[in-house]
């Protein structure tokens, strides 16, 4: 949930009409079958219209099962088919995926995720969302949240590379963030102002519109060609719409002493977390360690991906790399940094990291393409 949003023109009352030789149809866009969060969307024509359905299959990664911690140098990647097909998945596990795009082209097809949750950040690069919802702009630190089910299509304006997120489980602002009124609590790390919720974009009435919605499915899409137009909203209300969330608008958590990883959390859901390392002071103790102390996640994998700023602590670590350490396994900082690191006053990074609550599997793509001498970084 967000906050309540209004936009454009529908009846005074819902499930009522307004003139009845102008009939808008109402669709209902929301969570657990009409129980939790959702909007109320006003179309000019009929929203289920369909003119032909299609299968197409849909190639898998396979699951490779072998627990260590890796890294990988995610620039490395050229730029590669456009916002669907040219998703990289590196990590993944029954509930979620995680991988990086770096689109070459627009599609000239919408798309809908009818089984996850999609959650970006914006490495770089600048464009915009557009739904039945009206327009989102993103920029670079950007976070992109796109409820399953949204009818969307990315279109690029600068280069861009993403980080992507998709869930099986629903992604939200963390419960503990909000008050009893669902309004975000004072002291937390954003505010409800800080969300890019879409500007409204008036409905396309007229022409000849002739084009695909991809729909995904687990094993395959279902490409239904459609005659009506896309955008044909007269107005919408209600909690749920896609949004982003600029991390430089959020305000990190510091302490007298080192604050740990759930202080830097941006977003939950039931088998992960997304949490965001941001430019702050260290801790202010005289005698305080700034770098992390080992750590054992002992039910947890955590994934970090880099994205800019010096990472202090790690060894080996580039703009775009992202590193898994896994359950099982202690780790902190490499030989010699926690030494480095006495004194230090603050950190420029920004990272994005996510906590699976399941082990993370690898595909062939990360298995092909990491530093395969980074689980001896540790070596003394
Ligand atoms: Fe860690």
């Amino acid at each position: 949930m967000v906050y309540y949003v209004k936009r454009g023109k529908m009846p005074e009352l819902r499930h009522t009409y307004t003139d009845k030789d102008d009939l808008l149809r109402e669709e209902l866009f929301g969570f657990d079958a009409f129980d939790s969060e959702y909007s109320l969307l006003y179309h000019l024509y009929d929203p289920a219209e369909l003119e032909t359905i299609q299968k197409e299959p849909k190639k898998l990664p396979g699951r490779i099962d072998e627990t260590r911690h890796r890294h990988i140098k995610t620039g490395k990647f050229e730029k590669y088919s456009d916002f669907v097909y040219g998703r990289k998945v590196l990590f993944f596990n029954d509930r979620l995926s995680i991988g990086i795009i770096k689109p070459e082209d627009n599609s000239d097809y919408y798309f809908r995720n009818a089984i996850c949750d999609e959650l970006f950040f914006v490495h770089y690069g600048s464009g915009e969302v557009l739904s039945p919802f009206g327009r989102n702009t993103y920029k670079k630190g950007d976070y992109i949240y796109i409820p399953r089910g949204t009818t969307y299509k990315i279109n690029i304006k600068e280069e861009s590379y993403f980080l992507f997120i998709t869930s099986f489980d629903h992604i939200k602002i963390p419960e503990k963030y909000l008050n009893k009124y669902g309004q975000i609590r004072e002291g937390m790390p954003y505010y409800d102002r800080d969300f890019g919720i879409p500007e409204f974009m008036e409905p396309e009435k007229d022409g000849k519109f002739d084009y695909t919605v991809k729909v995904n499915y687990k094993n395959c899409y279902m490409n239904i060609k459609r005659d009506y137009p896309m955008f044909d909203v007269a107005g919408w209300d209600g909690y749920l719409y896609p949004f982003t969330l600029n991390v430089n608008k959020m305000a990190p958590i510091v302490g007298k002493l080192h604050m740990p990883p759930p202080v830097h959390e941006t977003f939950e859901s039931k088998m992960f977390m997304v949490g965001t390392f941001l430019p702050r002071p260290f801790d202010f103790d005289e005698r305080a360690i700034p770098v992390p102390y080992y750590h054992n996640n002992i039910d947890s994998d955590e994934l970090i991906f880099y994205s800019s700023g010096n990472f202090m602590s790690r060894k080996g670590i580039e703009e775009g790399s992202i590193t898994l350490h896994v359950h099982g396994m202690i780790h902190g900082p490499q030989p010699g940094l926690l030494e480095k690191s006495l004194g230090s006053k603050g950190t420029d990074e920004v990272a994005i990291m996510v906590e699976t609550y399941e082990k993370l599997y690898v595909t062939n793509t990360m298995l092909n393409n990491e530093e395969k001498d980074y689980p001896l970084s540790w070596k003394d």
